[in-house]
């Protein structure tokens, strides 16, 4: 299959554009759009061929089930039996936007899309390519991320192609997307609701509306059946093999620094992913590695701007992930509002392989 790419403006999408694609929605081909998180593969909801075509072009196991993406929350009834209270406070204060809603499934969803779960994740994205591909459409879009399982998320066009060139019909390019990591996930087939996913909508957002809502982001195996489908731990993963790093930032770059010692006078490439702030204060360490071509370091945005943080993390990890360095180590920013999120996704791409820092000024 040859991928077509339209260049759309992010704020005006050109109609013809925005028409051509809702057409082959309709006609049960697939086609990447832009969201506020990230780029999503997008097919009928309602079309369990088109559906599974999302699954080959993915490489993606069948027990992982798909957001299914509307265009306001008057179609929730078309996915979805009822809405509880919680559910709507959160749709009506946060849609459209980066939250998706777990509830219910009506028989009318493919069990396809939903993994043969009896519940369906609902999203109202908020990116105008997005909403008008939605209204345009009249159908629900099924889309997950649109990348090749087990990859970064997509945040440009390019990491797009980079994945999935030659396995999609339509791509719709309007740049890099704002906030780089993929919506929040609340799950309110379950009594206390439980946050499924942290991302763009912070867990103290969706808290301060519905206190009784309980974190619980379940790791399995890639084989295991899913409690929590989709949560397996290596997901977002780097073929680099990635350590993350957490603790007070100072002692952080201390055990950084000499991790790095050891693995360049073993003959490792290395790579490093942090912050700029962090990035800056290792510098002078670094600068005699670099040199000799064994350390790589890449920022992600600052710790005084974890907005740009979220928004550059993907990239950032398939930028240094390019270098082909064996290994990367990695400085979280803490878990906290939109740190939470960022830690999440840092912690899956880790794999496990997380080293907790005492000591050192904080
Ligand atoms: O920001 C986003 O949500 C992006 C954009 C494209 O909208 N989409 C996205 O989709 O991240 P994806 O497929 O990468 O993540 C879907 C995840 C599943 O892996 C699973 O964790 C959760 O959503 N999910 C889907 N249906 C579910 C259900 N019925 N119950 C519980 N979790 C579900
Ligand atoms: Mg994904």
């Amino acid at each position: 299959m040859k991928t077509r790419v339209i260049q759309v403006d992010r704020e005006k999408p050109d109609a013809a554009a925005i028409e051509e694609a809702a057409a082959a929605l309709r006609d049960g081909k697939l086609v990447v759009f832009p969201t506020e998180t990230v780029y999503g593969l997008g097919a009928h909801a309602l079309d369990p061929i088109a559906v599974q075509k999302i699954f080959d072009a993915k490489e993606r196991p069948a027990n992982d089930p798909l957001i299914v993406h509307i265009a306001h929350i008057g179609q929730v009834n078309q996915c979805a039996v009822g809405m509880p209270a919680g559910a709507r406070k959160l749709a009506l204060s946060f849609w459209a936007g980066p939250l998706t809603i777990v509830l219910q499934k009506k028989p009318e969803v493919p069990d396809l899309v939903t993994a043969g779960l009896p519940s369906v994740a609902l999203r109202v994205p908020s990116h105008r390519v997005a909403r008008a591909l939605m209204e345009m459409a009249g159908v629900p879009i099924a889309a997950p991320s649109a990348n090749r399982f087990s990859r970064p998320s997509p945040t440009t066009a390019a990491h797009v192609i980079d994945d999935l060139d030659g396995r999609v019909d339509l791509i719709l390019d309007a740049g890099p997307t704002d906030i780089g990591l993929e919506s929040t996930i609340v799950d309110f087939t379950q009594d206390p609701p439980l946050l499924r996913r942290p991302g763009g909508i912070t867990f103290e957002q969706v808290h301060s509306l519905v206190p009784e809502v309980v974190v619980q982001m379940e790791k399995g195996g890639a084989d295991e059946p899913q409690a929590a489908p989709g949560q397996m731990s290596r997901h977002y993963a780097p073929k680099a093999e990635l350590t993350l790093y957490e603790g007070p930032a100072e002692a952080v770059r201390t055990r950084i620094a000499a991790d790095v010692r050891t693995a360049t006078a073993a003959g490792d490439r290395v790579g490093i992913l942090a912050p700029e702030e962090d990035l800056s204060a290792l510098a002078p360490e670094l600068a005699a590695r670099a040199s000799s071509g064994r350390v790589e370091t890449v920022p992600y945005g600052s710790r005084s701007d974890l907005e740009r943080s979220a928004r550059e993390l993907y990239a950032s990890i398939r930028a240094l992930d390019a270098t082909g360095v064996a290994r990367i180590f990695a400085v979280g920013v803490g878990a906290e509002g939109l740190a939470r999120a960022i830690h999440d996704r840092l912690s899956r791409a880790a794999d496990g392989r997380i080293k907790a820092v005492t000591g050192g000024k904080p």
